[in-house]
Formats: structure tokens, C-alpha cells, sequence
């Protein structure tokens, strides 16, 4: 594959700067750490299961991260095939530089480009995927039009991410922000089958598929209460974030009542925190 050489770093804004800052800091720990650490590898490897890859095809993955959906993905084309994973933050991206090495893939290749503006030939890729990573675009219909340009004709888009439903944690949060008319955008574009359907057909996709995959795992009061509200709580798509609007006083009682529903869907497993995955599966024309 020719991979075009981005003549610079992309230009990024400062919401994406900070996103680039947030995963460059967890980039060493990113498959370890998170409380269920197997989580992005399970879902990776589920929706390139979906994929039904062939070898000899051609695969972008978009916000590649570590290279979970890439490696497996370029294992499956195999050297016939190609697979370009992109991303924004260079430490995710020398994750991958090193799996790839490790794992003899040559046939992976890697850049680092903004996924909103990606320049690269059009129609030129069998498969594009994204894995948990849809959310964080500030303009999510522009961004899944562009994608649809990148296949070639007849080519699959297939993506991952979470309903409305899933995490606790940060649905509390949403909740208790909105009493304040504080809007958190989270998931709520894509958060429903019905949501993320309609996106993917205003942008142009056929054939579109969309499955449920519940998943879920318990968290413990301490760590429910460590990702609670603060002025820099975490918003996909949104710059400043939200809750810097917040006075003191409404602080203050944003983590009061969040420490209130916590303790409230406490069970003697813990907190059930729902991570359940809409993967979808779409067609260019
Ligand atoms: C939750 S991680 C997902 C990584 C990988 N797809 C996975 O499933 O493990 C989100 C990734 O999206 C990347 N990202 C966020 N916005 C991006 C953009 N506009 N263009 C390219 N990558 C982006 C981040 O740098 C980060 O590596």
C-alpha cells in the first residue's frame, strides 16, 4: 500500500489536543489498566470477527489506538493484504509501531492523521472500522460521510460503540449535569440501534446492521466515587468541557448527589456498570 506522508503532524484543535494528551498519558498502561482491562480487547476482536475479512484485503482502521482491531485485522488479510491504522496521538501509535515489529507484520502500516480529515484516496480500502472511538468526533455525520468516500464500492464499514445505557458512571453524571442545564453529549447521537442506524443511512450507507452485544462488569464504591464529577470530567466531542461551567457551590452538590446515587445502586457485588456495544455493520454502495 502506498501510505501518503502526512507532510505535518495534523493540525489538531484544542478538544482534540486534550484528547490526544488523555490517550498519550494512557498509552503505555491502555490494554491494562482500565478496571476491566480485557474489555477493548474483547470488543476489538469481536467486531473484526463481524468483519469477515478475506486475505488479500485492503483495511483502515480509524483511531487505532494500540493496533487491537489493526493487528488482528492485518493477521487475517495477511501479507497479501493491507491494513493503515491512523490516530492522533503519536504514543498510541509507537504501541502499534512496536506490535507490528514484534509480530512481523509488514503489511501493517500506521499514521498519524485526524480521522475528520483524513486525506487519503478515495475508494481505496475492501473494509473501514473504528472501535470505541465514533463518539470522540465532534462532527459525527460529516466524519461517517467521509468514511463512506475512503471505500471502494460494495466495501464494509464496521464500528463499535456504547447505547446511552452503558456506563454508570458517566450516565449519573449526565443525568445530574442536565438538572443544571449542564448538556453532556456523551453517547446520546449514537446511543440508540434506531440513532446510529439513521446516522449511517443520512450518510449514505446500505445493507446497514446493527447488533446488541451486552457486556457488563461490577464496580466497587471507591471506584465509582474516583470517576466522578469534576471540572474536567471527560466529554467526547465537547470543548471546554461542560462542567467547568460549573460554580463551586454547583460542584459541590453535583458530587454529593452522584456520591447519593451511587451509594443508592450499590449491591453487595458492587455497582453493575453496563459497557453493551452497538456494532454495526454498513455497506457502501
Ligand atoms: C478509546 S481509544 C480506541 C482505540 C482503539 N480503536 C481500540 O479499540 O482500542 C480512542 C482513540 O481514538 C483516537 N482519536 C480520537 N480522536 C481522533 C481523531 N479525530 N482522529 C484520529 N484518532 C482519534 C485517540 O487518540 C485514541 O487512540
Amino acid at each position: 500500500m502506498h501510505v501518503p506522508a502526512e507532510a505535518s503532524a495534523p493540525t489538531l484543535d484544542e478538544y482534540q489536543q486534550r484528547v490526544a494528551r488523555t490517550y498519550g498519558a494512557r498509552a503505555a498502561n491502555y490494554e491494562t489498566t482500565p478496571v476491566n482491562s480485557d474489555w477493548h480487547r474483547r470488543i476489538a476482536a469481536l467486531l473484526v470477527k463481524r468483519a469477515q475479512l478475506q486475505p488479500g484485503q485492503r483495511v483502515l482502521d480509524i483511531a487505532t489506538g494500540t493496533g487491537l482491531v489493526a493487528c488482528d485485522a492485518a493477521e487475517r488479510v495477511g501479507p497479501e493484504g493491507d491494513v493503515l491504522g491512523i490516530d492522533i496521538t503519536s504514543a498510541m501509535l509507537e504501541q502499534v509501531r512496536r506490535k507490528a515489529t514484534a509480530l512481523r507484520l509488514q503489511h501493517l502500516h500506521f499514521m498519524l492523521a485526524d480521522a475528520e480529515k483524513l486525506r487519503l484516496p478515495l475508494a481505496s480500502f475492501d473494509h473501514v472500522m473504528c472501535c470505541t472511538a465514533l463518539v470522540l468526533m465532534r462532527d459525527v455525520p460529516r466524519a461517517l460521510a467521509q468514511w463512506l468516500t475512503l471505500l471502494a464500492p460494495g466495501g464494509w464499514l464496521g464500528l463499535q460503540t456504547n447505547p446511552d445505557t452503558a456506563f454508570v458512571t458517566s450516565r449519573v453524571v449526565q443525568q445530574l449535569a442536565a438538572t443544571m442545564g449542564i448538556h453532556l453529549r456523551l453517547s446520546q447521537e449514537v446511543g440508540t440501534p434506531e440513532r446510529l442506524y439513521s446516522l449511517l443511512d443520512a450518510a449514505g450507507f446500505v445493507d446497514i446492521e446493527i447488533h446488541v452485544e451486552p457486556d457488563g462488569h461490577f464496580l466497587t464504591m471507591e471506584q465509582a466515587l474516583a470517576a466522578g464529577p469534576d471540572y474536567e470530567f471527560p466529554a467526547p466531542g465537547q470543548y471546554p468541557p461542560p462542567l467547568r461551567a460549573c460554580t463551586s457551590m454547583q460542584m459541590a452538590s453535583l458530587r454529593e448527589a452522584y456520591e447519593q446515587s451511587m451509594r443508592a445502586a450499590c449491591t453487595p457485588q458492587g455497582i453493575w456498570n453496563d459497557c453493551t456495544s452497538l456494532l454495526a455493520r454498513a455497506r457502501r454502495p
